[in-house]
């Protein structure tokens, strides 16, 4: 059989949890998969579906993406349940709805027919996805969507392969191979003994001691020049391939390709335009993803520090803390008048624009891996304010890996203070190590595009899963 032949028949299933973060870097991951000759279909859960018809931001419809089929499946909630109210009953009710009706969608799309179901590509938050693949005896791959250096430390964590803080010893460093030193604040927050989040370390327990064995290839959110040393230390113990950045393509210099990724929200266009009349490199664009509500307290110091600097800003301040909500903080009063000269607020903007906008001077950012991986791909210097999870990790990747910014360091009580967040505005934009920040932002952009262009480190990785998966996982 003629090899585009044999192509026509494979087909890969890729598996989403339906938020933004999760669905966006499967999708431009799928897109280089039919790039190289796959068929690819995304299974969401139905909660995603209904939000695109509600959505007036999006302008694909529904049932495929740029060649990218959608298939939607139940996560056991009707669509009027409110998801976030209680995170730990959510994801223990999909882990139970969730593999019968995945294992119904597999049955009534790719048994019979012509289709040949090939791969089945999860991620990290549903690991139930591995057993439902084992089940169809059909290999399975995940998408990691947080650095490698996370991998390697919750690999480690999970399988008891190192020390790591306890209740007795709650500030021991921890020193792992291919990553630094890494201190009680540098840790992701799910391995210290302190972590008040139930579900997500039952989740990460479940993938790295059982689903990981069914895993056939773990693929990863990042590239190779990026994080050598974390990626080189994993592989005598489970190898991890960075097939990254996941970004949309003109941050890659593909502006031929067009972008597939989903929008939580409708983003202000309006500040591209105003970002239009700014200095080159002078704005500080800040934003702290999509999950993270701000106390007062850090409201308070964020602003009076971009007030000081007199430094023209961007920060993106979501919806519901705009009109203040119980549970989150607001901006000072006063703020918004006092610096409609200087900056402009917006509920949500189109952030990879705005990185690769020539007037962005910096990223004050909370460590995301999205948005930290958009910014090392638009080559823009970061300040880390991290709070949670993985983003700790990240802000010390940042400033003592990549140096490519600095990190916000908090009192004895916790809170950084305007001070602090001026001195930082002030040692990325001019001082003595701003030079050498945006000669490593610039480089590590331009290996970003070798890696996923033809023949690159992350483009090489693609094309062997590819042919491991058309010649049968072998
Ligand atoms: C979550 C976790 O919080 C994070 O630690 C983990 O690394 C990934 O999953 P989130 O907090 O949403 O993610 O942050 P991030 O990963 O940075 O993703 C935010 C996404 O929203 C980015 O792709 C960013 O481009 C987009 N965004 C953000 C916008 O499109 N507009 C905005 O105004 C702000």
């Amino acid at each position: 059989m003629a090899l585009n032949e044999q192509k026509e028949e494979i087909h890969v299933l890729m598996v989403a949890f339906a938020s933004q973060g999760h669905i966006n870097p499967l999708l431009r991951l799928g897109n280089r998969l039919v790039s190289k000759g796959l068929h690819v279909s995304l299974a969401i859960t139905e909660i995603f579906q209904h939000r695109q018809r509600k959505s007036s931001s999006t302008t694909h419809t529904t049932d495929s993406i740029a060649g990218i089929q959608l298939l939607f499946f139940s996560d056991g909630f009707s669509i009027e349940y409110d998801r976030g109210s209680n995170l730990d009953h959510y994801m223990e009710t999909l882990g139970k709805a969730g593999p019968i009706s995945l294992s119904n969608l597999i049955k009534d799309n790719f048994h019979g027919g012509k289709k040949k179901l090939s791969c089945i590509i999860n991620n990290p938050f549903v690991p139930w996805v591995a057993d439902v693949a084992a089940e169809h005896r059909i290999p399975s791959a995940m998408l990691w969507i947080q650095p490698c250096a996370l991998y390697a430390i919750y690999y480690r964590f999970y399988n008891n392969l190192n020390p790591f803080p306890t209740q007795t010893n709650p500030e021991m460093s921890v020193e792992l191979p291919g990553l630094p030193l890494l201190q009680t604040q540098d840790l992701p927050s799910f391995v210290l003994p302190s972590n008040p989040f139930g579900s997500m370390p039952k989740l990460f327990t479940e993938l790295f001691k059982n689903s990981m064995k069914k895993i056939k290839w773990v693929l990863c959110n990042s590239f190779y020049e990026l994080e050598k040393e974390a990626i080189d230390s994993m592989a005598e113990l489970c190898r991890i391939h960075p097939v990254g950045p996941l970004v949309p393509p003109s941050l890659l210099g593909e502006d031929q390709n067009p972008d597939i990724g989903v929008d939580m929200w409708k983003p202000d266009e309006a500040c591209m335009e105003w970002l239009n009349h700014q200095t080159p490199s002078s704005v500080i664009y800040i934003s702290f993803g999509s999950i993270i509500a701000l106390s007062d307290k850090q409201f308070e110091s964020i602003a009076a520090a971009l007030k000081n600097s007199s430094r023209p800003f961007l920060w993106v301040v979501k919806a519901s803390v705009l009109t203040t909500s119980d549970s989150a903080g607001a901006l000072p009063s006063g703020f918004l008048e006092d610096t409609k000269d200087q900056g402009i607020i917006v509920p949500w903007c189109p952030q990879t624009k705005v990185l690769a906008h020539p007037t962005i001077a910096c990223f004050l950012t909370h460590c995301g891996w999205n948005s930290m991986l958009e910014a090392v791909a638009s080559g823009v210097p970061m300040i880390a304010y991290p709070q949670w999870t993985d983003q700790p990790t990240n802000a010390k990747l940042i400033a003592d890996v990549l140096k490519v910014g600095v990190r916000l360091r908090p009192e004895s009580d916790g809170v950084v203070t305007a001070e602090e967040v001026e001195k930082c505005i002030k040692e990325v934009m001019d001082g003595p190590e701003s030079e050498e920040f945006k000669r490593n932002a610039a480089e590590f952009k331009r290996t970003a595009r070798l890696a996923t262009a033809g023949g690159g480190s992350s483009d090489r990785n693609i094309q062997v899963l590819v042919d491991e998966i058309i010649s049968g996982g072998s």
